[in-house]
């Protein structure tokens, strides 16, 4: 297990200037290559504990039976070379979990924490009953409009969650959001502040009519890295993953234009600070748990644009949800009967959907393709629409799946449509 060279010399080269310290819970292997990246700063504070019965499901998979589960201190300007030293380590070397105390840490590893695996909320009814009204909005999803959002997204010099192009990108976001909502009074469209770093998530909030309590979540990451990422790097994230808020916001113009209202309220996220360790949908997972939100179901775009493998949509079975991930896998074969559904694992938490698995809500991740097939050019300069062949004709199929998943799961299941 050692790093490519070149990646060494530039990390020991570089200044650490915007660190704070963070925790991380990582697995024996991860940990080894914290080790080999920044052996120093592994001597202050640092626990382990024994990955037995006791760790709770999501942290078991950070590490295999016989291993320990590493509670360590660093800065957190480590933590993108870290990533890319996990993907580089042949992409199954085990991943970490960001936290900023050592209590929560250990909260969300030991078995106190198994109290949040047990589904805070009952799982709801997954018969489909909106074939008219998903096939009647289906047709109206844009191939344009998505390559129209790549290419905004994509154009800033990059969107890492330090950078004042990060933060320039996110209220980019919200000013998009907000135009595309400004026909509806009902509709709440917001930015959300995290302690450490400026770049904010970005939440709209199509309030429900029935069941308002009840929350069906779609998300996407709106950061962007090339690992070692300063002010000026270029990284233009196309795939990692405007794509994925790109898929989002098509599905909010189609539903924002045609006047749809919910019965269970759908919430839209793109989330700052996901390449650095899922820091922005921990914090606001740990909120909605923290106010005992009642969120149904999670659905996670992360990178939704290349064709890699032969099927088109992956299901990733780990950090995810069973009964969920059935129902996603009926959506695509009810709505999109030509595509083929294939599934994978990620074999640790690479997205957002494991920050709401933590707190114990069912999280879904449809994936552009197998592990071992993924787009080539993400975490570089050269993740751009061009290098995607300057379609968007795949993420279309992710569009089409988010929008049967936010109106299957907005309305009540259990009632028949109005
Ligand atoms: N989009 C990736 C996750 C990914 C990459 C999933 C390849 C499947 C295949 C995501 O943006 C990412 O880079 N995640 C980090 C992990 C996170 C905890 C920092 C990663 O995979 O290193
Ligand atoms: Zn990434």
């Amino acid at each position: 297990m050692t790093l490519r060279p070149l990646l060494l010399a530039t990390l020991l080269a570089s200044p650490l200037c915007h660190a704070a310290p963070v925790w991380l819970s990582i697995g024996d292997d991860g940990y080894r290559l914290l080790k080999q990246l920044a052996p120093a700063s592994l001597s202050s504070a640092q626990h382990s504990l024994r990955n037995d019965s006791g760790l709770q499901a999501s942290q078991r998979s950070l590490a295999t039976s016989t291993e320990t589960v590493h509670l360590v201190q660093v800065d957190d300007s480590l933590l993108p070379a870290l990533s890319e030293a996990i993907h580089q380590q042949q992409r199954h070397c085990g991943g970490y979990m960001v936290h900023t105390s050592l209590a929560s840490a250990r909260q969300s590893v030991t078995a106190s924490a198994r109290s949040s695996l047990a589904a805070p909320v009952a799982a709801p009814d997954y018969t489909l009953r909106q074939q008219a009204r998903v096939n009647a909005l289906l047709p109206q999803l844009q191939e344009s409009n998505l390559l129209a959002t790549i290419g905004s997204l994509s154009a800033y010099q990059n969107r890492f969650y330090t950078t004042s192009h990060g933060v320039n990108a996110a209220n980019w976001l919200y000013r998009h959001w907000q135009q595309l909502a400004s026909r509806r009074s009902d509709i709440k469209v917001e930015q959300v502040s995290h302690a450490g770093y400026p770049q904010k998530s970005v939440i709209v909030t199509i309030p429900g009519r029935s069941k308002a309590t009840e929350v069906v979540v779609l998300g996407a990451h709106l950061d962007s890295t090339i690992g070692n990422t300063s002010e000026n790097s270029r990284a233009p994230g196309a795939d990692d993953d405007a794509s994925g808020v790109a898929t989002l916001t098509e599905v909010i113009r189609v539903l924002a234009a045609a006047n749809y209202q919910p019965q269970r309220t759908l919430k839209f996220m793109a989330y700052a600070a996901e390449e650095v360790g899922l820091r922005g949908s921990g914090d606001i997972a740990a909120r909605h748990k923290k106010q005992k939100a009642n969120v149904v179901g999670v659905l996670q775009l992360d990178m939704t644009n290349w064709q890699g493998s032969a099927e088109d949509i992956y299901l990733y079975t780990d950090y995810t949800n069973a009964a969920q991930n059935a129902f996603v896998a009926k959506l695509v074969s009810t709505y999109q009967p030509a595509l083929k559904v294939g599934y994978d694992k990620c074999h640790y938490g690479c997205s957002d959907h494991a920050s709401w698995h933590q707190q114990g809500y069912a999280a879904t991740l449809p994936f552009e393709s197998r592990f071992s097939d993924y787009n080539p050019h993400i975490h570089t300069s050269g993740d751009t629409l061009a290098n995607m062949g300057n379609q968007a004709a795949h993420a279309l199929k992710f569009a089409r799946l988010a929008l049967s998943y936010a109106v299957e799961l907005g309305q009540d299941g259990s009632t028949a449509a109005r």
